[in-house]
């Protein structure tokens, strides 16, 4: 039975202040999740573990603990917001209001100034879930604009409600294969 298991990062230094993007490193708390997500993982068990995550230190650092191959891979990394990378959503309002209001009334097409939009993160993630779909006891580490995307990809979700699809923190995602739907359990870690 193929299983696919998906997280974000844990809680990084921006998410705490609220800032899109970058290259933010964890939050203490963002550090237990790591720890406590390694010890979950590990007791399950899995046969044949592999850890997928994006390039950035904050996926890596989530996975750094657990004991099995690791790759680590561009196509994961978070939605690139241009211009905007690093802004506050305050910010975003403040600089550039007609963005938002543009991204709100059309999020999935919405591509940010010299950045990416959903439907761009779509098209380079592509390969990557065809790849996952042949394959089992992947935990895929990644963020919270991209997982949409994948958990869009399995569970069929309409291409217009992706953006808004619910992956909270410090959660794990499973996905089990059930004829030819996926069944999506999750798994909240008391942090
Ligand atoms: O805030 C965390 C984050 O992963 C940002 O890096 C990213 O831009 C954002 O979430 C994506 O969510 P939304 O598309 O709702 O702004």
């Amino acid at each position: 039975q193929q299983t696919l298991y998906f997280s974000r990062h844990g809680e990084s230094e921006y998410n705490v202040i609220g800032r899109i993007g970058g290259d933010a490193n964890l939050s203490p708390r963002g550090r237990l999740y790591a720890q406590s997500l390694a010890k979950h993982i590990q007791a399950l068990n899995l046969p044949s573990l592999q850890i997928w995550t994006s390039t950035l230190q904050r996926t890596k650092a989530t996975s750094a603990g657990i004991q099995a191959p690791q790759i680590h891979l561009h196509e994961l990394d978070e939605i690139w917001s241009g211009e905007c990378e690093s802004l506050s959503y305050e910010e975003l309002l403040e600089h550039f209001p007609k963005e938002l209001a543009l991204r709100d009334r059309e999020k999935l097409k919405y591509r940010y100034p010299q950045g990416e939009s959903y439907e761009d993160v779509i098209r380079r993630l592509t390969p990557i879930l065809i790849q996952l779909e042949c394959e089992t006891n992947v935990l895929t580490i990644s963020h919270q604009a991209v997982l949409r995307c994948v958990l869009g990809y399995f569970l069929e979700t309409p291409p217009e409600e992706i953006p808004y699809v619910h992956v909270p923190l410090h959660t794990i995602i499973k996905l089990t294969l059930q004829g030819y739907n996926y069944n999506m359990e999750t798994i909240k870690m008391p942090i």
